[in-house]
Protein backbone atom coordinates (compact mmCIF):
# COMPACT_ATOMS: atom_id res chain seq x y z
CA UNK A 1 0.00 0.00 0.00
CA UNK A 2 2.76 2.39 0.79
CA UNK A 3 4.59 1.40 -2.12
CA UNK A 4 1.40 2.09 -4.55
CA UNK A 5 1.36 5.99 -2.41
CA UNK A 6 4.57 6.42 -3.24
CA UNK A 7 4.50 5.46 -6.91
CA UNK A 8 1.08 7.56 -7.64
CA UNK A 9 2.88 10.77 -5.78
CA UNK A 10 5.71 10.23 -7.54
CA UNK A 11 3.98 10.05 -11.19
CA UNK A 12 1.85 13.00 -10.08
CA UNK A 13 5.43 15.19 -9.48
CA UNK A 14 6.16 13.90 -13.18
CA UNK A 15 3.69 14.85 -14.95
CA UNK A 16 3.45 18.28 -12.93
CA UNK A 17 7.49 18.56 -13.78
CA UNK A 18 6.80 17.66 -17.42
CA UNK A 19 3.79 20.14 -17.75
CA UNK A 20 5.69 23.11 -16.34
CA UNK A 21 8.19 22.13 -19.23
CA UNK A 22 6.48 22.25 -21.90
CA UNK A 23 4.99 25.54 -21.13
CA UNK A 24 8.30 26.95 -20.54
CA UNK A 25 9.09 25.02 -24.03
CA UNK A 26 5.83 27.05 -25.21
CA UNK A 27 6.53 30.81 -24.00
CA UNK A 28 10.66 30.19 -25.65
CA UNK A 29 8.84 28.59 -29.17
CA UNK A 30 6.01 31.55 -29.55
CA UNK A 31 9.01 34.34 -28.39
CA UNK A 32 11.18 32.77 -31.00
CA UNK A 33 11.49 35.46 -34.43
CA UNK A 34 10.30 33.59 -37.32
CA UNK A 35 12.19 33.55 -40.37
CA UNK A 36 11.20 32.43 -43.92
CA UNK A 37 13.84 32.02 -46.04
CA UNK A 38 13.45 31.22 -49.85
CA UNK A 39 16.92 29.98 -50.89
CA UNK A 40 17.46 29.98 -54.80
CA UNK A 41 18.53 26.53 -54.73
CA UNK A 42 21.74 24.13 -54.00
CA UNK A 43 23.16 24.50 -57.59
CA UNK A 44 26.70 25.19 -56.59
CA UNK A 45 29.02 25.06 -53.73
CA UNK A 46 29.13 28.36 -52.94
CA UNK A 47 25.18 28.22 -52.49
CA UNK A 48 25.60 25.19 -49.92
CA UNK A 49 27.76 27.31 -47.75
CA UNK A 50 25.55 30.44 -48.11
CA UNK A 51 22.97 28.13 -47.06
CA UNK A 52 24.81 27.01 -43.94
CA UNK A 53 25.91 30.61 -43.29
CA UNK A 54 21.93 31.31 -42.72
CA UNK A 55 21.53 28.01 -40.48
CA UNK A 56 24.49 28.74 -38.37
CA UNK A 57 22.79 32.13 -36.94
CA UNK A 58 19.27 31.38 -37.33
CA UNK A 59 18.88 29.36 -34.17
CA UNK A 60 17.08 28.02 -31.31
CA UNK A 61 19.76 29.47 -28.98
CA UNK A 62 20.14 32.56 -30.74
CA UNK A 63 15.85 33.12 -30.80
CA UNK A 64 14.98 32.75 -34.29
CA UNK A 65 12.81 29.50 -35.77
CA UNK A 66 14.36 29.47 -39.40
CA UNK A 67 11.60 28.07 -42.09
CA UNK A 68 14.32 27.03 -45.04
CA UNK A 69 12.45 26.77 -48.84
CA UNK A 70 14.90 25.05 -51.75
CA UNK A 71 13.69 26.78 -54.70
CA UNK A 72 15.66 24.04 -57.29
CA UNK A 73 16.43 27.16 -59.45
CA UNK A 74 13.07 28.11 -59.83
CA UNK A 75 11.58 31.22 -59.47
CA UNK A 76 7.70 29.91 -59.83
CA UNK A 77 8.86 27.67 -56.62
CA UNK A 78 9.69 30.93 -54.68
CA UNK A 79 7.03 33.00 -55.28
CA UNK A 80 5.27 29.79 -54.16
CA UNK A 81 7.59 29.61 -50.93
CA UNK A 82 7.20 33.50 -50.70
CA UNK A 83 3.01 33.09 -50.38
CA UNK A 84 3.28 30.13 -47.94
CA UNK A 85 5.61 32.18 -45.56
CA UNK A 86 2.64 35.03 -45.73
CA UNK A 87 0.14 32.58 -44.98
CA UNK A 88 2.58 31.49 -41.90
CA UNK A 89 2.14 35.21 -40.82
CA UNK A 90 6.41 35.17 -40.20
CA UNK A 91 8.22 37.97 -38.99
CA UNK A 92 10.43 38.56 -41.26
CA UNK A 93 11.01 36.98 -45.38
CA UNK A 94 14.77 36.46 -46.43
CA UNK A 95 14.72 35.80 -50.23
CA UNK A 96 17.88 35.14 -52.65
CA UNK A 97 16.04 35.58 -55.55
CA UNK A 98 17.25 33.09 -58.68
CA UNK A 99 16.37 35.77 -61.15
CA UNK A 100 15.54 39.82 -61.15
CA UNK A 101 12.54 40.22 -62.77
CA UNK A 102 9.18 39.54 -62.02
CA UNK A 103 8.80 39.62 -58.33
CA UNK A 104 6.54 43.13 -58.32
CA UNK A 105 3.39 41.10 -57.65
CA UNK A 106 4.61 38.56 -54.65
CA UNK A 107 6.14 41.63 -53.06
CA UNK A 108 3.71 43.47 -53.17
CA UNK A 109 1.38 40.99 -51.61
CA UNK A 110 4.36 40.71 -48.27
CA UNK A 111 4.15 44.57 -48.04
CA UNK A 112 0.26 44.52 -47.62
CA UNK A 113 0.87 41.63 -45.03
CA UNK A 114 3.02 44.02 -43.48
CA UNK A 115 6.52 41.70 -43.57
CA UNK A 116 9.61 43.17 -44.28
CA UNK A 117 11.64 41.41 -46.91
CA UNK A 118 15.14 41.34 -47.01
CA UNK A 119 16.77 40.40 -50.16
CA UNK A 120 20.33 38.64 -50.52
CA UNK A 121 22.79 37.95 -52.69
CA UNK A 122 20.96 38.87 -56.04
CA UNK A 123 19.25 41.59 -57.00
CA UNK A 124 15.64 42.47 -57.20
CA UNK A 125 14.33 44.73 -60.15
CA UNK A 126 11.24 45.87 -59.23
CA UNK A 127 9.41 48.87 -59.64
CA UNK A 128 8.88 50.33 -56.29
CA UNK A 129 12.04 49.71 -54.39
CA UNK A 130 9.64 50.13 -50.99
CA UNK A 131 8.76 46.43 -51.81
CA UNK A 132 11.79 44.94 -49.85
CA UNK A 133 13.53 46.88 -46.50
CA UNK A 134 17.06 46.17 -47.71
CA UNK A 135 19.70 44.31 -49.60
CA UNK A 136 22.50 42.53 -48.90
CA UNK A 137 25.52 41.01 -51.47
CA UNK A 138 28.21 41.40 -53.92
CA UNK A 139 28.91 44.33 -56.28
CA UNK A 140 28.82 41.45 -59.93
CA UNK A 141 29.96 44.33 -62.05
CA UNK A 142 32.73 44.80 -60.38
CA UNK A 143 34.04 41.32 -59.62
CA UNK A 144 33.77 41.13 -63.54
CA UNK A 145 35.96 44.25 -63.86
CA UNK A 146 38.17 43.12 -61.53
CA UNK A 147 38.80 39.50 -63.36
CA UNK A 148 38.90 41.49 -66.90
CA UNK A 149 41.43 43.51 -65.32
CA UNK A 150 43.97 40.74 -64.08
CA UNK A 151 43.64 39.51 -67.31
CA UNK A 152 44.40 42.36 -69.36
CA UNK A 153 47.40 43.20 -67.16
CA UNK A 154 48.41 39.54 -67.05
CA UNK A 155 48.07 39.71 -71.17
CA UNK A 156 50.32 42.80 -71.15
CA UNK A 157 53.15 41.65 -68.61
CA UNK A 158 53.30 38.90 -71.11
CA UNK A 159 53.39 40.73 -74.39
CA UNK A 160 50.19 39.03 -75.73
CA UNK A 161 48.53 40.61 -78.22
CA UNK A 162 44.65 41.33 -77.79
CA UNK A 163 43.74 39.63 -81.16
CA UNK A 164 45.26 36.02 -79.76
CA UNK A 165 42.79 36.06 -77.68
CA UNK A 166 40.48 33.57 -78.21
CA UNK A 167 38.20 34.00 -75.28
CA UNK A 168 34.67 32.06 -74.40
CA UNK A 169 32.27 32.99 -71.86
CA UNK A 170 30.30 30.18 -69.60
CA UNK A 171 27.57 32.26 -68.47
CA UNK A 172 25.82 31.59 -64.91
CA UNK A 173 22.02 31.51 -65.04
CA UNK A 174 20.58 33.76 -67.78
CA UNK A 175 19.00 36.70 -66.07
CA UNK A 176 20.54 36.35 -62.30
CA UNK A 177 22.53 39.01 -61.16
CA UNK A 178 25.07 37.29 -60.65
CA UNK A 179 25.19 36.75 -64.94
CA UNK A 180 24.18 39.76 -65.54
CA UNK A 181 26.97 41.87 -63.91
CA UNK A 182 29.82 39.95 -65.11
CA UNK A 183 28.46 39.21 -68.43
CA UNK A 184 28.21 42.91 -68.49
CA UNK A 185 31.93 43.91 -67.29
CA UNK A 186 33.12 41.02 -69.87
CA UNK A 187 31.63 42.74 -72.76
CA UNK A 188 32.77 45.95 -72.20
CA UNK A 189 36.06 44.71 -71.47
CA UNK A 190 36.48 42.12 -74.52
CA UNK A 191 35.35 45.08 -76.46
CA UNK A 192 37.92 47.89 -74.88
CA UNK A 193 40.90 45.47 -75.67
CA UNK A 194 39.67 43.85 -78.73
CA UNK A 195 39.44 40.20 -77.28
CA UNK A 196 38.17 37.95 -79.79
CA UNK A 197 35.16 36.93 -78.52
CA UNK A 198 34.14 33.17 -79.44
CA UNK A 199 31.14 32.42 -78.07
CA UNK A 200 28.45 32.70 -75.21
CA UNK A 201 27.00 29.20 -73.64
CA UNK A 202 25.07 28.92 -70.51
CA UNK A 203 26.43 26.90 -67.80
CA UNK A 204 23.77 27.88 -64.73
CA UNK A 205 26.20 28.05 -62.38
CA UNK A 206 26.82 24.27 -62.20
CA UNK A 207 29.12 21.72 -62.49
CA UNK A 208 27.71 19.27 -64.88
CA UNK A 209 26.09 22.40 -67.38
CA UNK A 210 30.00 23.89 -67.40
CA UNK A 211 30.42 20.71 -68.73
CA UNK A 212 27.98 20.63 -71.52
CA UNK A 213 28.60 24.06 -71.89
CA UNK A 214 32.59 23.68 -72.87
CA UNK A 215 32.13 20.54 -75.15
CA UNK A 216 29.70 23.16 -77.35
CA UNK A 217 32.45 25.35 -76.88
CA UNK A 218 35.20 22.81 -78.12
CA UNK A 219 32.99 21.68 -80.94
CA UNK A 220 32.19 25.45 -82.64
CA UNK A 221 35.80 26.58 -81.41
CA UNK A 222 38.57 24.94 -81.56
CA UNK A 223 40.85 27.71 -81.31
CA UNK A 224 39.38 28.82 -78.38
CA UNK A 225 42.41 29.83 -75.70
CA UNK A 226 40.71 31.89 -72.83
CA UNK A 227 37.66 30.80 -70.36
CA UNK A 228 36.13 32.83 -68.57
CA UNK A 229 33.77 30.90 -66.28
CA UNK A 230 30.79 32.51 -63.94
CA UNK A 231 31.48 30.54 -61.17
CA UNK A 232 34.05 27.97 -60.15
CA UNK A 233 31.69 24.86 -60.37
CA UNK A 234 31.78 25.86 -64.11
CA UNK A 235 35.41 26.15 -64.23
CA UNK A 236 35.64 22.54 -62.99
CA UNK A 237 33.29 21.16 -65.42
CA UNK A 238 35.25 23.06 -67.92
CA UNK A 239 38.68 21.56 -66.94
CA UNK A 240 37.22 18.23 -66.84
CA UNK A 241 36.77 18.38 -70.76
CA UNK A 242 39.56 20.18 -71.59
CA UNK A 243 41.45 17.60 -70.14
CA UNK A 244 39.69 14.93 -71.85
CA UNK A 245 39.98 16.44 -75.06
CA UNK A 246 43.57 16.49 -74.67
CA UNK A 247 44.10 20.30 -74.03
CA UNK A 248 46.10 21.43 -71.07
CA UNK A 249 45.13 24.12 -68.70
CA UNK A 250 47.41 26.92 -67.54
CA UNK A 251 48.05 30.72 -68.12
CA UNK A 252 50.47 30.32 -70.75
CA UNK A 253 48.10 30.49 -73.57
CA UNK A 254 51.62 31.51 -75.94
CA UNK A 255 52.38 27.49 -75.87
CA UNK A 256 48.98 25.98 -76.17
CA UNK A 257 47.51 26.08 -72.59
CA UNK A 258 43.61 27.17 -72.41
CA UNK A 259 43.48 29.88 -69.43
CA UNK A 260 40.26 29.69 -67.45
CA UNK A 261 39.27 32.39 -65.01
CA UNK A 262 36.49 31.86 -62.53
CA UNK A 263 34.08 33.24 -59.61
CA UNK A 264 33.54 32.27 -56.14
CA UNK A 265 36.66 31.13 -54.62
CA UNK A 266 35.04 29.38 -51.66
CA UNK A 267 35.08 25.82 -53.15
CA UNK A 268 38.55 23.74 -51.75
CA UNK A 269 38.66 22.08 -55.23
CA UNK A 270 38.65 25.07 -57.40
CA UNK A 271 41.23 26.88 -54.98
CA UNK A 272 43.57 23.71 -55.58
CA UNK A 273 42.98 24.05 -59.07
CA UNK A 274 44.32 27.87 -58.95
CA UNK A 275 47.59 26.47 -56.82
CA UNK A 276 48.11 23.90 -59.30
CA UNK A 277 47.85 26.72 -61.76
CA UNK A 278 44.56 24.99 -63.85
CA UNK A 279 42.84 28.08 -62.77
CA UNK A 280 44.50 31.21 -63.21
CA UNK A 281 42.73 33.77 -61.40
CA UNK A 282 39.22 33.59 -59.32
CA UNK A 283 37.13 36.72 -58.94
CA UNK A 284 35.90 36.46 -54.57
CA UNK A 285 32.05 35.93 -54.25
CA UNK A 286 31.78 35.85 -50.54
CA UNK A 287 28.66 33.60 -49.89
CA UNK A 288 28.68 34.19 -45.62
CA UNK A 289 25.59 36.78 -45.79
CA UNK A 290 23.75 34.81 -42.43
CA UNK A 291 25.53 36.94 -39.77
CA UNK A 292 25.07 40.08 -41.90
CA UNK A 293 21.74 39.41 -42.06
CA UNK A 294 20.64 38.48 -38.88
CA UNK A 295 21.98 42.16 -37.57
CA UNK A 296 19.91 43.75 -40.09
CA UNK A 297 16.91 41.70 -37.91
CA UNK A 298 18.31 42.87 -34.99
CA UNK A 299 18.53 46.97 -36.26
CA UNK A 300 14.49 46.37 -37.14
CA UNK A 301 13.87 44.90 -34.35
CA UNK A 302 15.30 48.09 -32.19
CA UNK A 303 13.68 49.99 -34.51
CA UNK A 304 16.64 51.45 -36.79
CA UNK A 305 16.82 51.51 -40.26
CA UNK A 306 19.19 49.56 -41.80
CA UNK A 307 20.86 50.96 -44.83
CA UNK A 308 19.22 50.30 -48.10
CA UNK A 309 22.00 48.70 -50.28
CA UNK A 310 25.04 46.49 -48.43
CA UNK A 311 27.59 45.96 -50.61
CA UNK A 312 30.21 43.18 -49.54
CA UNK A 313 33.88 43.90 -50.09
CA UNK A 314 35.94 40.99 -51.80
CA UNK A 315 39.06 40.47 -53.84
CA UNK A 316 41.18 38.15 -55.85
CA UNK A 317 42.92 34.71 -56.05
CA UNK A 318 45.47 33.74 -58.08
CA UNK A 319 48.58 31.74 -58.12
CA UNK A 320 51.03 34.67 -59.08
CA UNK A 321 52.36 37.54 -57.12
CA UNK A 322 53.04 38.96 -60.52
CA UNK A 323 50.04 41.28 -60.34
CA UNK A 324 49.64 41.98 -56.71
CA UNK A 325 46.54 43.98 -57.08
CA UNK A 326 44.17 45.60 -59.69
CA UNK A 327 42.52 48.84 -60.13
CA UNK A 328 39.13 49.87 -61.10
CA UNK A 329 37.22 52.99 -61.05
CA UNK A 330 39.30 54.13 -57.85
CA UNK A 331 38.63 50.84 -56.15
CA UNK A 332 41.85 48.71 -55.36
CA UNK A 333 41.63 44.61 -54.68
CA UNK A 334 44.26 42.84 -53.21
CA UNK A 335 45.35 39.80 -55.21
CA UNK A 336 45.80 36.75 -52.27
CA UNK A 337 48.10 33.67 -53.51
CA UNK A 338 47.21 30.56 -53.16
CA UNK A 339 50.15 27.91 -53.86
CA UNK A 340 50.04 24.54 -52.54
O1 LIG B 1 24.72 34.64 -56.95
C1 LIG B 1 25.98 34.17 -56.59
C2 LIG B 1 26.36 33.05 -57.51
O2 LIG B 1 25.41 32.01 -57.39
C3 LIG B 1 27.69 32.39 -57.22
O3 LIG B 1 28.75 32.90 -57.93
C4 LIG B 1 27.39 31.01 -57.73
O4 LIG B 1 28.37 30.07 -57.43
C5 LIG B 1 26.07 30.79 -57.16
O5 LIG B 1 25.41 29.69 -57.58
Amino acid sequence: MLMMICLCALLVACSARQEVAEADHDIKEDDLIVVGFSQVGSESYWRNVNTESMESVFTKENGYKLIFENAQQKQTNQITAIRSFIQRDVDYIVLAPVVETGWDTVLSEAKEAGIPVIIVDRRVDVSDDSLFTCWVGSDFELEGSMVCMWMSKYFNMHGISPSSIHIADIQGTLGSSAQIGRTKSFQHMSRLWGWDVVAYEEGEFTKSKGKEAMSQILAKSGNVNVVYCENDSEALGAIEVLEAAGRKCGSDITKGEVMLVAFDGINEEARDKVAEGKISCIGECNPMHGPRVESIIRKLEAGEVPEKYQYVTEGIFSNTSDIPSVMISGQERTVTVITN
